[in-house]
């Protein structure tokens, strides 16, 4: 995780980042569930440091141009990592998915789906593979059963 990074904090983030989805009412849009998550942390009196887990893992970072231009579901603003804890969060975020059935997923087949969202998307998250190295996904597969796509 590199030199001054909070594992606990990260385990923290991991546990509680999609909490939200349990506040998603039907006719929600899922992207919103990283705001509830936020919302619910917070008045659950839970710090800002492990809310914003819940507001800022989505995708590569939403930013406020990307709200505006995919008028997505949100408040203006900027849903970026910024943090070691939460960039590390994120990155870890986009190997599995809650599908049904649930499934790992490779670097590249999330680089394919992220590209949809534009090429920056595509070179950010590819970024984040150069620095932070691809997951070894196979042990977790047999582990859990789930397949990788
Ligand atoms: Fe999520």
């Amino acid at each position: 995780m590199g030199p001054g990074v909070d594992a606990a904090l990260v385990r923290a983030g991991c546990l509680l980042h999609d909490i939200g989805v349990y506040r998603l009412a039907p006719v929600d849009a899922y992207i919103r569930h990283g705001l509830l998550g936020h919302e619910v942390l917070a008045e659950l009196g839970f710090p800002e440091p492990l809310a914003r887990f819940c507001s800022h893992h989505t995708g590569v970072g939403l930013t406020r141009d990307d709200v505006r231009r995919q008028d997505l579901p949100l408040p203006l603003g900027d849903y970026v990592a910024e943090t070691a804890e939460e960039r590390l969060v994120m990155y870890a975020d986009k190997f599995h998915s809650k599908s049904t059935p649930p499934h790992f997923v490779s670097a590249a087949a999330y680089t394919a789906a992220v590209a949809r969202f534009g090429d920056g998307k595509a070179a950010a998250f590819k970024a984040m593979v150069a620095e932070y190295g691809e997951p070894d996904l196979a042990p977790l597969a047999a582990e859990y059963g789930h397949r990788i796509v």
